[in-house]
């Protein structure tokens, strides 16, 4: 992408939802069901890697045997539509926003079809199904896990993210919670600089107060009807 993109869109698992995948913090999202210290943490990983891999095989697969819903295509018909204008900025680990179309996106938290080496930090396209023995293709030892961003580590690209909030005119955050930082503050950053801040989600947010604008409803009804607005 050449220059800032107009419309910065952040998504998050509620725009998955209507997919068949979990959302994290609903009453019966995954860290309902289990444990993110123990899921989602370096050290949970050292503590257990089998269990952690077993936790991110079973997302692997949820994902595999899902598909894009209406609110994904919609935002690859805006980018289709608009070259070089959108960029997506996803804490979702699935690759939905591809599959559906989307080419620029940035996966702030890494992504289920990545493994990552924790002893030299190789990365290359995961496998189904991760064992704790696999060895890495670079250095040979079992240090492998998923290439996703765990509490306690750095989101991927967060330069790039920022110059595209100081640059966009438009800042649209979907199906997200704004309980988990930095992406909470995105809107934060877009507002002071100068964009309007819009945001879809079933229910209020964490940060709705700081958008200019806040509708409620389903990401499958709202996006589409967005996207339609932005381009008549
Ligand atoms: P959350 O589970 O915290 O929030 C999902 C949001 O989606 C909630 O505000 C729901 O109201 C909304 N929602 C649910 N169904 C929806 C629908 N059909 N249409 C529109 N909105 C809907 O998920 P995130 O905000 O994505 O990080 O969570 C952020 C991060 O916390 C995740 O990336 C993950 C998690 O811990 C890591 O694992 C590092």
């Amino acid at each position: 992408m050449t220059g800032a993109p107009a419309i910065v869109v952040l998504t998050g698992a509620g725009i998955s939802a209507e997919s068949g995948l979990g959302t994290f913090r609903d009453t019966d999202g995954l860290w309902a069901r289990f444990d993110p210290m123990r899921l989602a943490t370096p050290e949970g990983f050292a503590a257990d890697p089998a269990a952690v891999l077993d936790f991110y095989n079973a997302r692997r697969a949820n994902a595999r045997n899902s598909g894009p819903n209406a609110a994904h295509f919609a935002l690859a018909r805006l980018e289709t539509c608009k070259p070089g204008e959108l960029l997506i900025v996803t804490q979702n680990v699935d690759d939905l926003h591809e599959r559906a179309g989307s080419r620029a996106v940035i996966h702030m938290h890494g992504e289920l079809a990545r493994a990552l080496c924790a002893a030299c930090g190789a990365r290359w396209e995961a496998p189904p199904v991760m064992r704790p023995e696999d060895p890495c293709p670079a250095c040979g030892r079992p240090a492998t896990r998923p290439d996703v961003v765990w509490f306690g580590e750095i989101p991927y690209r967060m330069e790039e993210i920022a110059a595209a909030l100081a640059g966009c005119r438009s800042f649209v955050a979907i199906g997200t919670s704004g309980q988990v930082w930095p992406a909470a503050g995105f809107v934060e950053e877009a507002r002071a600089a100068g964009a309007r801040c819009l945001e879809l989600n079933l229910e209020r947010s964490e940060v709705s107060d700081r958008f200019h604008e806040v509708r409620l409803g389903r990401a499958t009804d709202l996006v589409p009807a967005w996207v339609a607005e932005v381009l008549a």
